[in-house]
């Protein structure tokens, strides 16, 4: 019988995990310098989407100010021009102008992300690291759909994510060698993926923020681990997804006051937005990180590598270690994303490749 949640130990366990890194991440990453000293970044391009504010802000500045060509890829671009024309005023006098440019792009519609890699690949260009970083988590609000059809958390945190990096691919090819980093999350520990009720509304289970958020963060995953191992060595393309630790952001904007208020009150507990983009931007530009993730490869390793608040390898959940429900992610969400099962052996191999969501793909 297909298993229908988390074990009650394995739920456990991921409570453990997630209490343990919020009372003792700052301890564990007391290690790492604030913020995470860059190397020179010039001959890198980086698309970072969600980059107007949290942990993508930072994301976005520091690579910019490490010298990096920097896209923004948001959902509100006046938001992003204003910052670029804050950072670049505050930059001045310091060296050459920041190489940042910003392109609109909604994760709550597919169509937005199949015209934003149109766009991007139509360049033929390089893409040297692909920064997954915007998502949701819409604490204590009913639940709701895109107009693609799809439960807001699933969408945003994982369909949209992983259209973007399968598209982009013949870019990131160009870039190699190059990365696709993931803004997973700790909570990623209680989720619990069912890939016959991806939307959570058959009533097998309740649905809460808390099962949406976990459950994407869960399936990015999952998704990750599957592309991680069809993409050949030679492909020159690794995946990471990382844990930015328990940071304050606007992510906690629909907390009810009070919690937003205790929030502020423990700040010794919580990372800023600078010291939750540690472990992207060490998973975006480590040199180590190609070669750890061919081991993984190498082993057979079940998952794909995943960097801990504090900048260190750790393993993902028990259940992203199931192989059988991992694959059945990748099979739902090409599915779900209107991509076919072989589209990345075909877009690897420089063929033509349709979305049901938008134009061609080459
Ligand atoms: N903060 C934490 O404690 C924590 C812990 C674990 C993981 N994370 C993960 O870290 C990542 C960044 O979150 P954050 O904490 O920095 O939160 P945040 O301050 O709320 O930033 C989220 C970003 O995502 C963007 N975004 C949201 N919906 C979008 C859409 N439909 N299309 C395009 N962009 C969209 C937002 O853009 P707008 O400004 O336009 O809304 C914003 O720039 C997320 O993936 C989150 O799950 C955060």
């Amino acid at each position: 019988m297909a298993k229908q949640g988390l074990g009650w130990m394995e739920w456990l366990r991921g409570w453990f995990n997630l209490i343990y890194e919020m009372l003792f991440q700052r301890i564990m990453a007391s290690h790492l310098q604030n913020p995470l000293p860059l190397p020179p970044l010039n001959d890198l391009t980086c698309i970072i989407t969600g980059s107007t504010s949290g942990i993508g802000l930072e994301i976005a500045r520091q690579l910019a100010e490490s010298g990096a060509h920097v896209v923004m890829a948001v959902r509100k671009p006046k938001a992003a021009n204003e910052l670029v024309q804050k950072w670049q005023n505050e930059w001045s006098g310091r060296g050459l102008p920041l190489n940042i440019e910003v392109m609109e792009v909604d994760l709550l519609s597919l169509d937005s992300v199949v015209r934003f890699a149109e766009a991007w690949n139509a360049r033929l260009g390089p893409l040297h690291v692909l920064i997954n970083n915007a998502g949701i988590f819409s604490i204590g609000e009913p639940q709701k759909f895109s107009k693609d059809g799809y439960e807001e958390h699933m969408q945003v945190n994982h369909l949209a994510p992983a259209l973007l990096s399968i598209l982009l691919l013949p870019s990131l090819i160009r870039g190699s060698p190059s990365r696709i980093v993931n803004v997973n999350s700790i909570m990623h520990y209680v989720g619990f993926v069912d890939t016959e009720d991806m939307n959570v509304v058959s009533g097998k289970r309740k649905y809460t923020s808390l099962v949406g958020y976990s459950s994407s963060k869960l399936a990015q995953v999952m998704f990750s681990s599957i592309l991680h191992k069809r993409l050949p060595a030679e492909a020159g393309v690794n995946i990471v997804c990382v844990s930015p630790g328990i940071v304050q952001t606007n992510v906690a904007r629909d907390l009810p006051k009070i919690v937003q208020a205790a929030y502020h009150l423990i700040p010794y507990f919580i990372f800023s937005a600078q010291e939750g983009s540690r472990s992207a931007l060490f998973a975006a530009t480590d040199h180590q990180i190609p070669e750890y993730c061919e081991l993984l490869k190498a082993d057979e390793w079940p998952v794909c590598a995943f960097i801990s608040q504090d900048c260190h390898p750790t393993n993902p959940s028990e259940e992203a270690h199931n192989t059988g429900t991992s694959q059945k992610v990748w099979e739902k969400t090409l599915a779900m994303i209107g991509l076919p099962s072989d589209a990345v052996e075909r877009l690897i191999e420089g063929q033509e490749v349709k979305c049901r969501y938008g134009a061609h793909q080459g």
